[in-house]
């Protein structure tokens, strides 16, 4: 049997992880400046985190949600301290994807609404609701198609105005990237996130901040709304959540009432999950991972800021992008080739850069260096070419 053909893949065999660094099956170095999506908190194999996983492993890895599993209440709990939302309600699952499916079924369960208005070049996953309120045609399947998601566009205080002056009453949910990442690291503005709050409070909507990407500390803050200083009512979580275990859910505002059998999932919260994400939340906090976000994110950027061939670099923390000019357009490749480091992309032309959230100072530097040695080659070789045409 072979594989279904989904994924266009790099030929390389990642068999051994530590922190930051990844090796090959040849014993080859790479830095990993993508975490893997953004899913890289704590930095691969972290020695606490591989610990908590092995130790509740020996106990028991799963039962389903028809018992007590006190080990989803301790994770509430800290969850709770460190995002500072205690007074919020946790549900657990499986992906960011699930993560928004709930959030949006919820909110219309809880508006008896039925509009969901969302943003253009979102990304909020591939299950049914979740990929109908992202835009992007080409993996929206014709089942999935549905004239009750409104795509408006990112950062457009009057047309989010005049919507909800139509339509405001029929809205259920409005789903907001505070930084979109699929899309090319574009920031929500605070005065947009701002507007959002107060029109969903106007009009009896439900603000779902999709944090899957951007939250879990990754920007220096626990979520990224927060340097908007607006809450939302429903906050969705995956990638970080458990540093590669697949862990995702939802946190829910306390006026939004639950009731038996509205939500629920095999696999949501079982005790190895929870343990694995434990062990993050718990090496977030011990490390003062956020704090180092911000720091390190601060410097980098402004490194990057440094040279003139790297366009608009933005971001929060450490979840960066920059637009790469067309003379140096195999930038990225180059960096993976010839420097053996990984980054993201966002289509045209965007890198991502979504280290762990404990890269060191020497690590970026490497980076940095071996960066600015790939432009400059790029330059000659472009100088070189026209040189001789
Ligand atoms: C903002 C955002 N939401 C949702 C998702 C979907 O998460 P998953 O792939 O875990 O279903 C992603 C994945 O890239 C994402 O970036």
């Amino acid at each position: 049997m072979k594989l279904f053909d989904v994924y266009p893949i790099n030929n390389i065999n990642i068999v051994k992880a530590e922190g930051t660094s990844v090796w090959d099956d040849k014993g080859v170095e790479y830095i990993d400046l993508y975490g893997g999506h953004a899913v890289i908190s704590i930095g691969h194999t972290h020695p606490h985190w591989v610990k908590r996983i092995e130790e509740q492993l020996h106990k028991i890895a799963f039962y389903s949600n028809s018992i007590e599993i006190p080990i989803q209440k301790e994770l509430a709990k800290k969850l709770g301290e460190l995002s500072g939302k205690d007074d919020y309600q946790l549900f657990l699952c499986n992906s960011g994807a699930e993560a928004n499916e709930n959030a949006l079924k919820l909110a219309s369960f809880h508006t008896g609404r039925k509009k969901v208005v969302a943003f253009q070049k979102a990304f909020h996953g591939r299950t049914s609701l979740a990929v109908a309120a992202t835009d992007n045609k080409a993996i929206v399947a014709p089942v999935n198609e549905t004239d009750k998601i409104v795509f408006l566009p990112f950062n457009d205080e009057q047309a989010l105005e005049d919507f909800f002056e139509k339509a405001g009453s029929e809205v259920a949910a409005v789903i907001i990237e505070p930084i979109q990442g699929v899309g090319g690291i574009t920031v929500a503005s605070a005065d947009f996130l701002q507007l959002i709050r107060n029109l969903c409070d106007q009009y009896g909507a439900v603000f779902i901040a999709d944090e899957v990407q951007c939250g879990y500390g990754r920007t220096g803050k626990f979520f990224a709304t927060n340097y908007a200083s607006v809450n939302a009512d429903i906050y969705s979580m995956a990638k970080g959540m458990g540093n590669g275990f697949p862990i995702g859910g939802i946190l829910i505002a306390p006026h939004i009432q639950p009731k038996h059998g509205m939500l629920g999932t095999t696999f949501g919260g079982n005790h190895l999950a929870c343990a694995a994400a434990l062990g993050v939340l718990e090496v977030l906090s011990a490390e003062g991972l956020l704090a180092k976000a911000k720091e390190n994110g601060n410097y980098l950027m402004s490194e990057l800021r440094k040279m003139p061939e790297l366009k608009n670099v933005r971001g929060f923390g450490l979840m960066i992008g920059f637009d790469v000019p067309e003379e140096i357009k195999d930038l990225r490749k180059n960096l993976l080739q010839k420097q053996h480091i990984f980054t993201g992309e966002a289509k045209p032309n965007v890198i991502r850069l979504l280290p762990a959230l404990n890269i060191s100072r020497a690590i970026i530097d490497r980076f940095l260096a071996a960066l600015k040695a790939e432009i400059k080659a790029l330059k000659e070789t472009k100088v070189a070419s026209e040189l001789a045409q």
